[in-house]
């Protein structure tokens, strides 16, 4: 059976009639073509499906798409702002905090949550709260540098 669904993505309304026990990792990505957020561990422990819903992180994987009905969705795609993007995205590239790339759309949009409600984390903090956040590649620390640079740049998180 299918239900209508109706909720913000990335700023803009979003309706479809779909079985409602879908995740919303599988509705992003199959879709809205939205393939930014990775399917990396399915089970809630890797961080690569991180989105954010009413602006806290949650992994994509673990919520049901009947559960977004009305809330706020914003994946990796709606991060940056009239074609710039976000200070989070840019301090990844200054810091080259990546190497294959896979886990940093989950990564970015952990880091941006936690900014969101610490504006200025201690490396500790940091590294607390990307722990659920795999990088097989092992860029952590150009990761916890540049989201210091990020958080600096934002002056505030804003
Ligand atoms: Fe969702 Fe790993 S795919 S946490
Ligand atoms: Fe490859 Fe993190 S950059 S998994």
């Amino acid at each position: 059976m299918k239900d209508t669904i109706r909720f913000e993505l990335n700023g803009k309304p979003a309706e479809l009639q779909i079985d409602s026990n879908l995740t919303l990792l599988w509705v992003l990505r199959v879709h809205f073509g939205l393939t930014g957020t990775k399917y990396g561990c399915g089970i809630g422990y890797c961080g690569a499906c991180m989105v954010h819903m009413d602006n806290v992180k949650v992994p994509s994987c673990q919520l049901r798409i009947g559960n977004v009905n009305g809330r706020n969705i914003t994946t990796i795609e709606g991060l940056s702002r009239g074609g710039e993007l976000h200070p989070v995205q840019k301090a990844f590239i200054k810091h080259d905090a990546l190497q294959c790339g896979f886990c940093t759309p989950g990564m970015i949009m952990s880091t941006t949550g936690l900014l969101l409600k610490n504006p200025n984390p201690s490396r500790e903090e940091i590294n607390r709260e990307l722990d659920h956040n795999l990088c097989r590649c092992g860029a952590h620390t150009r990761i916890i540098d540049a989201v210091l640079t990020a958080s600096t740049e934002m002056k505030g998180g804003k």
